[in-house]
């Protein structure tokens, strides 16, 4: 397995991790068995940074990897978040918090869902506008200090925040959305602040939530409580503009030799050795692919080529409904 380093106070991971939200949540309907087959797969292709959180299901997806994980934890680097909080009952329901109590009980949750004693990398899912980072992170940092906690990272977290939380504790990784069509960390100065504070950007949504497989051609292909349905860029008039631009990257994928999203990968990839993409999926036959796209090269000229033909900021509609958009970049 090609690895990475996870940034200066990381261990080397898999290059490119699994995302395992969408088995138990927003993308259409999940099966259990299909999941769990498509964990066993990512093992034995060594693709073992896993990716979850409290909040996917709510809570079930922890479960899932609890499952799985059982008799043989000490093969996955485990990143799980808490900050998103929600309510099993009431799934519209969405909360941020990040105070120091609720970091050590919603630690406590995820160890006890993930049935285990330690997690390899604790993300701050999304920054508490009303609490300082310094308190979130000084509260983080105990959990290192218990060993319950190995890692600290954040997600959508700005320049300014993540410059502020590394000064309280090292910060191993940042997660935010990076592909092809949310070019957004290159501008706001959260990846060069990342490379200041020798942080791994972990790239989430790398195909565009599915989009840049080109496997998506009609709102119509999602399920009823499929998220994607209200996402900006899936609906109307966007969903066709943003076609037409994976149409070209299509093209581009076809005379490469390779598939859509392993191009979108590959791009992903081709940013800097400080960058692990987390391509989700709950189909070994798209896990098999997207691992495929570690093997796809991109030379200057063809990055120079697939900047003419998707250039940064081409796609049309925000990366986020409104009520949603305000804890990003936070
Ligand atoms: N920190 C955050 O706020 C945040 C936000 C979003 C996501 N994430 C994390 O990042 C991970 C990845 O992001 P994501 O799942 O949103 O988006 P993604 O990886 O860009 O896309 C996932 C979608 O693409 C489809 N897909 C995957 N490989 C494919 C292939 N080879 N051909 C056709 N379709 C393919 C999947 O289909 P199937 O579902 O049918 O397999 C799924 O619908 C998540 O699982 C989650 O762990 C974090």
């Amino acid at each position: 397995m090609i690895t990475r380093k996870l940034g200066a106070h990381g261990p080397d991971v898999s290059a490119q991790g699994l995302g395992c939200m969408g088995m138990s949540e927003f993308y259409g309907p999940g099966d259990e068995a299909q999941n769990i087959a498509t964990l066993e797969r990512a093992l034995e292709l060594g693709i073992t940074f896993w990716d979850t959180s409290d909040a996917y299901g709510p809570h079930t997806n922890e479960e899932l990897l609890g499952r799985v994980l059982q008799g043989r934890r000490d093969k996955v680097f485990l990143a799980t978040k808490f900050g998103i909080v929600r309510d099993p009952n009431n799934a519209a329901a969405r909360g941020v918090s990040g105070r120091p109590e609720y970091v050590r009980q919603a630690v406590e949750g995820s160890l006890r869902r993930l049935k285990t004693d330690y997690i390899d990398l604790y993300y701050q899912h999304r920054v508490d506008r009303e609490v300082p980072i310094e308190e979130t992170v000084g509260a983080m940092a105990k959990l290192v200090e218990e060993g319950k906690v190995r890692h600290l990272g954040l997600s959508e977290a700005s320049a300014a925040s993540i410059a502020r939380a590394a000064k309280v504790h090292p910060i191993t990784a940042l997660q935010s959305e990076y592909s092809l069509w949310t070019r957004d960390p290159e501008t706001t100065g959260t990846l060069a602040a990342c490379r200041e504070h020798g942080i791994a950007f972990v790239a989430y949504s790398p195909l565009g939530r599915g989009f840049l497989t080109g496997a998506i051609t009609k709102p119509d292909d999602f399920a009823e409580d499929d998220y994607r349905r209200h996402n900006p860029r899936f609906t109307g008039e966007n969903f066709t503009k943003n076609l037409a631009l994976v149409e070209k990257v299509k093209k581009f994928a076809a005379d490469k030799g390779c598939t859509p999203g392993q191009l979108a990968l590959a791009w992903v990839l081709s940013r800097g050795p400080d960058i692990v993409p987390i391509p989700g999926t709950k189909r070994v036959k798209y896990l098999e692919e997207n691992a495929g796209a570690m093997d796809v090269k991109l030379s200057e000229s063809e990055l120079a080529e697939i900047d003419a033909v998707f250039p940064p900021n081409a796609a049309v509609g925000d990366r986020y409904q409104a009520n949603m958009m305000g804890s990003i970049n936070a």
